[in-house]
């Protein structure tokens, strides 16, 4: 990938930490000029830091992807400076799904998560869209989750937001045609994210064997998992995919389940 890489230029929300901070690395070790977004200043500042210091081309600029004005303030600043946009990946996300009981559920935490996981893309995606229509091969990827399809308890606004992203990626997928910007999603599974967080928040993964072993492949995902795949999914040898979602969980959701 690194010759399709060179000198095109990648925009990542909630890149700061977790997945968004793996996808990073592997766009910029790509040979990509990568911008992270995050609304953390603290892990954008430390991710900027972590990833110049391996000679990569990244630049962190703050925003909160649920607020309008500074989505357009965000994608003025990246267009006074790179001009274009090759790819967009939304993966900002709140990241933990289980709320408690419909019955205590505060319908402002329900819009918040709507707003960040769903609303959060349809802004990003529209306002970057003058600097994606001046790319060759312009790209949208979208990080859903496989809670879009299948749900544990009390896990209401995460899997209504990210059932909502899913529809979003064909919605967007059979509209923006000219030009011609691809969108697709991906849905992770487990993904392991505590070595991937900011310093203040990071820890070591200790996962059981019967954490490893429910997933077919016999582990618990990584960020790298979901960025291989981005890196493919953004790129010109996806040129006939659109408008699709690729599960990456290990096997996890294809599993039947007899107690
Ligand atoms: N880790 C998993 O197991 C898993 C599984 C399925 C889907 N996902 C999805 O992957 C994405 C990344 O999750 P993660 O596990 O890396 O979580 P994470 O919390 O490690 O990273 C999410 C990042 O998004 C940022 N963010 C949150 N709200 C924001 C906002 N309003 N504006 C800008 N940035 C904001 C956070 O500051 C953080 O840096 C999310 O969309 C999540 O729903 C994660």
């Amino acid at each position: 990938m690194k010759d399709y890489y060179t000198s095109k230029t990648i925009l990542i929300t909630g890149g700061a930490q977790g997945i968004g901070k793996g996808i990073a690395q592997a766009f910029a070790r790509a040979g990509a000029q990568v911008i992270i977004t995050d609304i953390d200043q603290e892990a954008g500042q430390e991710a900027q830091e972590w990833l110049q210091n391996q000679e990569l081309q990244v630049e962190f600029i703050a925003c909160d992807v649920s607020e309008e004005e500074q989505v357009v303030a965000l994608m003025e600043q990246v267009g006074q400076k790179y001009s274009q946009l090759d790819a967009l990946i939304n993966n900002a996300g709140i990241a933990n799904p289980d709320v408690g009981p419909l019955q205590d559920l505060s319908i402002s935490s329900f819009d918040k998560v709507i707003a960040v996981n769903l609303r959060g893309p349809l802004l990003c995606t529209k306002y970057a869209l003058p600097l994606l229509q001046k790319a060759t091969h312009p790209a949208i990827l979208n990080i859903s989750s496989t809670r879009a399809f299948m749900s544990e308890p009390n896990t209401f606004p995460y899997s209504a937001s990210k059932g909502g992203l899913e529809a979003l990626t064909h919605s967007l997928a059979v509209s923006l045609t000219k030009p011609r910007i691809r969108v697709n999603a991906i849905a992770p599974g487990w993904i392991e994210v505590g070595p991937w967080e900011k310093e203040s928040k990071r820890y070591e993964p200790n996962h059981r064997e019967q954490d490893k072993e429910q997933h077919p492949v016999g582990r618990v995902g990584l960020p790298e998992d979901i960025a291989e795949a981005a890196l493919f999914l953004c790129s010109d040898k996806a040129g006939f995919i659109t408008g699709q979602s690729l599960t990456i969980d290990g096997g996890m959701t294809v599993k039947m389940i007899y107690s």
